[in-house]
């Protein structure tokens, strides 16, 4: 099996829509198979053709409590029931997580890899990943879905985010916890060239004085 490299934005490919696959052959189930593989060396849940380049309508799904990956030629949805907000991400859109609005039942028809007809249902993440993934068959991306650009998250800056501060020090001052009514104070800031900036405006004013303490201590 080969692992195939995964189309990113702003590649056109993603764009165009896919077409049907008239026959099951070795040359689709093959794909397929490479498909599979390209999925898990990336953690996805799931891959659409497209995606790899090819403008068939074939989708693969690894679904978290499932062992084996679903193999779904010319998948089409044709019922959806119910909203729901989920989270979500695309291996084409790497770096990002988007928050949408998907169905939260849908029913599906598709062929297997051995021409069988298929017809699923589906809910939970089985229904947001067929959605997703059929999506992609027609040239649409999670983004289209997005409300505002403010549910999109750029992962590299949520890691800045959460890396707030480089210190956090809790103090313990008489003096201030009667002034304050607090029993704590924390200071929380960042060093820059080993110099302690305190970054917490909201309790700036106490810890200067700590600060100054301890300087003096
Ligand atoms: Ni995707």
């Amino acid at each position: 099996m080969t692992i195939l490299q995964i189309r990113t934005v702003p590649d056109p490919i993603l764009r165009r829509k896919s077409r049907k696959i008239r026959e099951v052959d070795d040359a689709i189930r093959e794909l397929a198979h490479d498909m599979v593989a390209t999925m898990y060396e990336a953690g996805g849940v799931g891959l659409a053709a497209p995606q790899v380049g090819e403008l068939k309508r074939l989708i693969v799904l690894q679904l978290p409590e499932e062992e084996e990956a679903r193999i779904l030629i010319n998948p089409e949805i044709t019922r959806r029931d119910g909203e729901r907000e989920v989270e979500e991400g695309c291996l084409s859109v790497p770096g990002y997580l988007g928050t949408i609005m998907r169905s939260e039942r849908v029913k599906a028809r598709a062929i297997s890899e051995s021409g069988a007809k298929l017809r699923l249902v589906a809910d939970q993440i089985f229904a947001q990943a067929l959605e997703h993934e059929v999506d992609h068959l027609d040239g649409i991306l999670y983004l289209d879905h997005l409300k505002s650009h403010e549910d999109l998250v750029d992962l590299s800056k949520l890691e800045e985010a959460e890396h707030q501060h480089d210190f956090e020090v809790e103090v313990e001052d008489e003096g201030l916890m009667k002034s304050r009514g607090e029993k704590r104070v924390l200071i929380a800031g960042d060093l820059t060239d080993g110099v302690a900036d305190i970054k917490d405006e909201k309790i700036l004013e106490a810890t200067e004085k700590d600060l100054e303490r301890l300087s003096e201590g």
